[in-house]
């Protein structure tokens, strides 16, 4: 199937999102491209977590950057996972321990989460530091590989500046003129639609121009078939083993 899955926020229907236990049970089951998204602590670190507070995920409380790094490994990232298994010992990664981890052995769909202008230029040192640059290019989703997305277009831009070897995407809601000229404008490499406004005619307009397509933001079955069905290259999704199945009884 020429279509990839990327684990979203590690196996994070199976694993407690955004952890060592989601981004192993990715590849353990075979998924080898895995989204993660990348902030910075109050003392300047960088840490893998989604939101911009701690609750809905840990037993604290309060902004990400309002948190040393020790204090939010200190945190059960677990705390509130309502799957089944035993996931204690669930921390939250700093994106050095991460890119550690991980080199030479998958596909990391590296998202600039926060706003802070110096985050581009920390994540592309990080990145440096364990040579994830030697194994960037911007084509394709192999492993070792490397993509950077962003919704926001001014920290997405300062990192293409700085990695203009490595696939960057713009995580946008649709993908439509004004969203795929300003990517090129910008010197992005591709715009990601949320999957649930793709069309086959978006899809194929930003392929036409030289811009590589995935989706984002499936929530269900239909979400699913309509990425898929767009011409998209693959997607981000939390349940990646179920929907390799549910796309294989579709053709
Ligand atoms: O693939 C991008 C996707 O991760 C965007 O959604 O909410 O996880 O940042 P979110
Ligand atoms: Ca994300």
């Amino acid at each position: 199937m020429d279509f990839t899955l990327i684990a979203h926020r590690g196996y994070s229907s199976r694993a407690p999102e955004n952890t060592f236990f989601a981004f192993d049970l990715a590849l353990e089951e075979g998924f080898d491209n895995f989204e993660l998204d990348a902030q910075i602590s109050k003392d300047g670190h960088l840490v893998v977590f989604h939101d911009d507070t701690i609750d809905r995920v840990t037993n604290g409380s309060g902004y990400v950057f309002d948190h040393t790094l020790k204090e939010l490994q200190a945190l059960d990232a677990a705390a509130k996972f309502k799957g089944d298994g035993d996931f204690s010992g669930a921390y939250i990664p700093t994106l050095h321990e991460f890119l550690g981890r991980y080199a030479g052995r998958a596909h990391p769909h590296l998202e600039l989460k926060s706003r802070e202008a110096d985050l581009p230029a920390m994540v592309a040192d990080a990145l440096k530091t364990h040579g994830w640059l030697d194994v960037a290019e911007t084509g394709t989703f192999d492993a070792p590989g490397l993509t950077v997305s962003s919704f926001w277009a001014d920290q997405l831009y300062r990192s293409k500046v700085r990695l203009p070897n490595v696939r960057h995407g713009w995580l946008v809601n649709e993908v439509n003129e004004e969203t795929v000229a300003a990517a090129q404008k910008l010197g992005f490499d591709a715009v990601y639609p949320r999957a649930g406004t793709a069309r086959p005619e978006t899809v194929s307009y930003a392929l036409d121009r030289g811009l590589s397509v995935r989706g984002w933001g499936i929530n269900d079955d239909d979400d699913m078939a309509r990425i898929y069905k767009s011409g998209a290259m693959g997607t981000t999704v939390n349940w990646p083993g179920e929907a390799a199945a549910f796309l294989d009884s579709m053709t």
